[in-house]
């Protein structure tokens, strides 16, 4: 067994409607996501007997993270259990709505099953990323996605074009459960909260979702530009309402006039779109902590296991 890496980028939503509050708990939502160049890694290493090992630099997660759940349901899921020790490496900041937790689980189903052997069919590894959370299915197609469910019934769209995305982080973090939560309780003051199973579209004329095209029809279709004045985040208002610097850090960007500014996911990262690197790069250097990244392709963003270069003997602790 050769020493693994594998680099997982992160993901904005650039639209994301909440339709409704589901019998199970989750949130029905319609959204745009697009991986961005902001990068975690991955390193798999042999190690001997059955156990699974865990390190992580840069960052700080539960004991119960999705590299590790991962793992336990790939291997329960497989019957194979060879072991492996996992470190990871993080750039992406934990719990932003940068989908860092997401994409670290996808990266360590593909990584994995690609280190003990298992060749499993696209099916069964987004099943797989399915059970380990919402988003970690979008980061097995990278690129542009739409998505629907719970986010995690994804529609691969063509790329977009080379846009840049100037990444604002957020003071602490923010917990997706307590936005969801304030979103329910805003809805249900005004009489609006939706419940219960929420009706799914169905393919549009172009092969996309109904909702898609609709929403998206003079790029997908047309040939044209996103809609930029239609795209929103519904979870924008609620994360703002906890956390009031999250406003703070909207107005900041707003300054730069960027195509979209926007709350990604359920915060706290805020990000703003520009047409060109040397606006981003102009844009984030007036803000502390800002960082301007290129949007993705599907390939650039693709979760690619490679050999680790030099590696070999006791790898404990190396990273
Ligand atoms: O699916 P995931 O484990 O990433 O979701 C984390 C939490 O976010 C859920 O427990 C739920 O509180 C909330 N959530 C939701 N609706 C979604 C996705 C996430 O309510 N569509």
């Amino acid at each position: 067994m050769n020493t693994l890496v594998v680099r997982c980028p992160a993901k904005v939503n650039l639209h994301l409607e909440v339709l409704g509050l589901r019998a199970d708990g989750y949130h029905e939502v319609r959204t745009l996501m697009v991986a961005v160049g902001l990068w975690d890694e991955l390193a798999i290493f042999p190690v001997p007997g059955g156990a699974i090992e865990m390190e992580v630099s840069g960052g700080t997660l539960p004991q119960d993270n999705t590299v590790r759940r991962a793992a336990e349901l790939l291997a329960r899921y497989s019957g194979v259990r060879p072991g492996a020790r996992v470190v990871l490496s993080k750039g992406i900041p934990v719990a932003a709505g940068l989908g860092g937790g997401s994409a670290d689980g996808a990266a360590a189903l593909v990584g994995l099953a690609h280190f003990w052997g298992l060749d499993l069919p696209r099916r069964e590894l987004a099943a797989l990323a399915a059970a380990l959370g919402s988003d970690v299915p979008f980061f097995l197609e990278g690129g542009a996605c739409w998505a629907e469910g719970r986010g995690e019934i994804v529609y691969p769209l063509p790329d977009l074009p080379p846009l840049w995305v100037v990444l604002v982080p957020g003071r602490e973090p923010v917990p997706t459960p307590a936005v969801y939560r304030a979103w329910d309780e805003g809805h249900r003051l005004m009489g609006e909260l939706q419940v219960g199973k929420v009706e799914r579209e169905t393919a549009g004329a172009h092969g996309f979702p109904r909702a898609a095209e609709a929403l998206l029809y003079d790029w997908l279709v047309g040939g044209g530009q996103l809609p930029w004045a239609k795209l929103r985040n519904d979870l924008q208002q609620p994360a703002v309402g906890l956390f009031p610097w999250i406003g703070e850090h909207l107005r900041r960007l707003e300054t730069s006039l960027p195509l979209l500014a926007m709350v990604s996911g359920s915060g706290g990262t805020v990000f703003g779109i520009f047409a060109s690197q040397a606006e981003a790069r102009n844009a984030a250097g007036g803000i502390p902590g800002a960082v301007a990244v290129p949007v993705l392709t599907r390939e650039q963003s693709q979760l690619a296991p490679k050999r680790k270069e030099g590696a070999c003997g006791d790898h404990r602790g190396a990273h």
